[in-house]
């Protein structure tokens, strides 16, 4: 059976509640033999407006200034990964716009942040994105004065001339950390809510997949400049929307317009988009042999009465466990396969799937550039120790993802490729536009529209309190 996917909603629902015609996303994973943990099967939609989005949120300095004043200023953000700084005097430096931190792993284990900046002259103890190991102090290269690892001022040199520094007030500035996953989080924010309650859904979730981010390693790092506000990069890469159009090769084996959308208060949200069972798009169905062989089997092994996804999970588990070293025997076919990607306002999408296990960071550079990162999370083999984290893959503006052979043999990077390649042509049409605003879909669209709101509450608040959950 086929849908007609071009006819509007039924006049009578309510805003938000259609639906793309054909089976859910919920519906194929309940099929799926190995099942899905419970939250892969929660839904969490609400309509949250159908209002334009004015362009000027993505092509204003002055809404650029508001951001770095009001938003980088005072939000949580991860700054590295805890296996970045393993030792006692390893540290790393996490920069975003003027706010410099420098992470250090201090005497007693713990994992500390200091503002980057001498308490002397104001120079910065390391450069931005450096990242050092087993340091006794933290020594500042112009005049070399010093700290402990816990910040306590250590040396000054000719202390004679300094009559009026007291020890203990000159100490580092140090910042919020906290940690979820394996990742260091930070808070440039004095007084910031605490981790745990801006974490919302995403540690009980997480808990309930098969290898927590936790217990993965650094297999791949990338980090690459592209030619668009942070928040227009990043949304290429909120919705399934666009698989249609600009990854139309994938439609025979993936989702697209059936992908599901959650939104967890306050500042989490989901999408969930099935791989292995093809489009409701694809103009003529595939038979189960012809996904099969899609899915890049031989589509005479397809044993009778298997779905091609499930047969597929079956040998992406074989292969993957192999290649990993570990077993994936308990991982559920969505997990195994499906891009599952939860969103951690304001900037990073962690994803818990297993051939899927990206990790993604967005920064601005200036309010028409930002830095994207992309990480790949794989499980630590069993019984072996865990391996270094990868070192950072630095590509400029024009280097394709693909260029990179770890990234090209999984094969990603021709899909991200394809993303970013329409940055520049989106960011110079909303240049163009005159018609002031972007018009969102009211599901596909919804986790835009939520990062947007999440945005205004940060611009909008006073002093310290953690702004509310979107209000309904
Ligand atoms: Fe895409």
């Amino acid at each position: 059976m086929r849908f007609d996917l071009s006819k509007p909603a039924d006049p009578l629902l309510e805003p938000g509640a259609a639906r793309c015609p054909g089976p859910s996303t919920r519906d194929i994973i309940l099929r799926d033999p190995v099942r899905a943990p419970e939250p892969i099967l929660e839904q969490s939609y609400r309509f949250l407006g159908d209002q334009d989005l004015a362009f000027s949120r993505y092509t204003s300095s002055a809404f650029h200034a508001a951001e770095i004043d009001r938003l980088w200023s005072s939000v949580w953000q991860w700054a590295c990964r805890e296996e970045h700084i393993p030792e006692t005097g390893d540290y790393l430096v996490y920069d975003v716009g003027p706010y410099s931190a420098l992470v250090v792993r201090d005497h007693a284990g713990r994992i500390r942040a200091f503002v980057n900046a001498c308490p002397h002259r104001g120079m910065q103890f390391a450069n931005a994105g450096a990242a050092g190991h087993g340091k006794q102090f933290l020594r500042c290269p112009f005049h070399g004065m010093s700290w402990h690892l816990d910040g306590r001022l250590r040396e000054i040199p000719c202390r004679w001339d300094f009559p009026h520094v007291q020890d203990d007030t000159f100490g580092l500035t140090e910042l919020a950390t906290g940690t979820w996953g394996g990742f260091v989080f930070v808070n440039f924010d004095p007084h910031p809510e605490p981790l745990e309650d801006f974490l919302g859904a995403l540690p009980r979730h997480f808990a309930q997949f098969a290898w927590p981010l936790e217990d993965r390693y650094v297999a791949l790092h990338m980090h690459k400049i592209l030619p668009g506000n942070w928040k227009m990069c990043l949304e290429g890469f909120l919705e399934a929307f666009h698989v249609l159009a600009t990854h139309p090769e994938g439609l025979r084996t993936a989702g697209d317009a059936n992908a599901q959308y959650d939104v967890f208060e306050p500042n989490v949200s989901r999408f969930v988009h099935t791989i292995g069972y093809p489009s409701p798009h694809l103009p003529k169905p595939l038979s189960a042999a012809e996904l099969f062989a899609a899915l890049g089997h031989d589509s005479a092994s397809l044993p009778p009465g298997t779905t091609a996804r499930a047969r597929h999970a079956e040998l992406m588990r074989e292969r993957l466990g192999a290649q990993y070293g570990v077993d994936l025997g308990p991982v559920s076919d969505s997990q195994l396969l499906d891009s599952i990607e939860y969103f951690l306002f304001p900037n990073a999408c962690f994803f818990p799937g297993i051939s899927i296990p990206l990790i993604y960071r967005f920064r601005p550079l200036d309010v028409d550039h930002c830095i994207h990162e992309i990480m790949l999370l794989r499980p630590v083999p069993k019984d072996a120790p865990r391996p270094a984290p990868a070192p950072v893959i630095r590509l400029g503006i024009d280097d394709a993802y693909a260029t990179v052979p770890a990234f090209a043999a999984t094969g990603l990077a021709h899909v991200l490729d394809q993303d970013t390649d329409n940055f520049q042509r989106q960011r110079a049409g909303m240049k163009a536009s005159r018609k002031p605003g972007q018009t969102l879909g009211n599901y596909q669209e919804v986790r835009i529209r939520h990062l947007h709101q999440r945005l205004d509450a940060y611009l909008a608040r006073n002093g310290s309190a953690a702004p509310p959950p979107v209000a309904y």
